[in-house]
């Protein structure tokens, strides 16, 4: 008898990764991600309790597959029909409606009347936020840098830029309020319509005099977004929660000043790459800064070794500073630096540490502060003053 022979797809395929639970997910997310928002609550509750709903997630990409990455789906739909019955729910474009017994068939029709679309989205993007409320901290940190080095003239280049908002760092106006009440106004004052940040503040207060000039500015991003293009601007406004109409509203004009000012974004698979090719191109009289925030929290451990070590190279061959404003985990935050309690809380694990260096040095903290920039505690001995050498 001959044997057959083995089926080719059969010997190849890998195994499929168990289906995951999206119920549990959808429930989790309600108790414990959402509890200030009933209408996310509700909404990640019901779509919990419809299979044929939640079948969609099976489009998402395994690192994407998050229960807000549905959600962000349904928000820029709704955003783009803001006459559905579904939209009378979302504060972001004018609805008023709380969660009632009529939204679980509200939502049902809204899947089936947008399904293709919702699929596209989910299949497509990914849960991208690009927060200008950090330029509260990125601001005086380029100051403070700017003196430590006796260089006025900066070049900032943001590694992990989403739609390179924080490229216009100095194309805002800063209010700092003290802890004694004392608020210190600085950024761009003359341009009335800039975008306003706000911060509460404890430790030295920033000078309001910048101290430095971006002479030079660059953005790379693994999957940029653009703000001039009215789908990216809308899926950027789409990962905002509906009720957050402050941080919208400081987006929309962010979004706006970008797309006057069209800070330089570019896609990059190899950002450092990029990086190092910038630096050819610079004069000698400037400061470059390699920033990153919110991103080496993407990264396996493996990668961010990799990643400390080139950017240590490029810091002492090519005279490259680093910022870097990440979580905890992902920081080599100094050891003996603490992170004081706060009266009006953030978790230790969602705090962003602020710490900057340069060859030969060991990390110097600068701050740490609310992963939006709410409020900041900062370290260093004074905003603007010269740090060690
Ligand atoms: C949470 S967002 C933060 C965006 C921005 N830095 C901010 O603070 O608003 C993280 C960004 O990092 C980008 N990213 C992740 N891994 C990257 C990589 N290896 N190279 C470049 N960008 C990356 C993502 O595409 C995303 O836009």
């Amino acid at each position: 008898m001959t044997a057959l022979p083995a089926s080719p797809s059969f010997a190849t395929e890998p195994p499929r990764p168990p289906r995951p639970d999206w119920s549990a997910r959808f429930r989790h997310f309600a108790d414990e991600d959402c509890p200030e928002d009933p209408l996310y609550q509700a909404l990640c509750r019901l779509l919990a309790a419809q299979p044929a709903l939640l079948a969609l997630m099976d489009e998402a990409p395994p690192e994407q597959a998050q229960p807000n990455l549905y959600l962000a789906a349904l928000h820029a739909r709704v955003m783009a029909a803001p006459q559905s019955a579904l939209a009378a729910y979302f504060p972001s474009v004018g609805g008023r409606r709380l969660p009632d017994e009529a939204l679980a068939a509200v939502l049902a029709g809204f899947v089936a009347d947008h399904e293709a679309a919702l699929r596209s989205l989910l299949r497509h993007r990914a849960t991208q936020t690009n927060e200008i409320g950090r330029c509260a901290l990125l601001w005086p940190a380029l100051q403070h840098l700017a003196r430590a080095g006796g260089r006025r003239r900066l070049a900032l280049f943001d590694f992990g830029c989403s739609a390179g908002l924080n490229l216009g760092v100095d194309a805002y106006r800063y209010r700092y309020l003290g802890e004694d009440g004392q608020a210190v106004e600085a950024g761009a004052l003359a341009d009335r319509d800039a975008p306003q940040i706000s911060c509460r503040w404890q430790g030295a207060l920033p000078r309001p005099e910048a101290g430095f000039e971006l002479a030079f500015r660059q953005g790379v991003d693994l999957r940029p977004l653009h703000a001039a293009e009215p789908e990216d601007a809308r899926w950027l406004l789409a990962c905002l929660w509906p009720h957050d109409q402050e941080r919208r509203e400081r987006l929309q004009s962010a979004l706006a000043l970008a797309r006057q000012r069209a800070w330089p974004v570019q896609a990059a698979d190899d950002g450092l790459a990029r990086l190092e090719a910038w630096l050819d191109g610079l004069p000698p009289d400037v400061q470059p800064v390699l920033f990153h925030s919110w991103v080496l929290y993407y990264f396996q451990a493996a990668d961010r070794l990799r990643h400390g070590q080139r950017v240590e190279r490029l810091m002492a061959h090519r005279g490259l500073w680093w910022l870097s404003a990440e979580s905890r985990a992902d920081s080599d935050w100094p050891a003996d630096t603490a992170l004081a309690p706060r009266p009006d809380g953030v978790s230790a694990g969602s705090a962003t540490l602020w710490q900057w260096r340069r060859a030969g040095q060991a990390p110097q903290a600068l701050a740490w502060s609310h992963p939006h920039g709410r409020f900041a505690h900062w370290l260093a001995p004074a905003a603007g003053a010269p740090g060690p050498r």
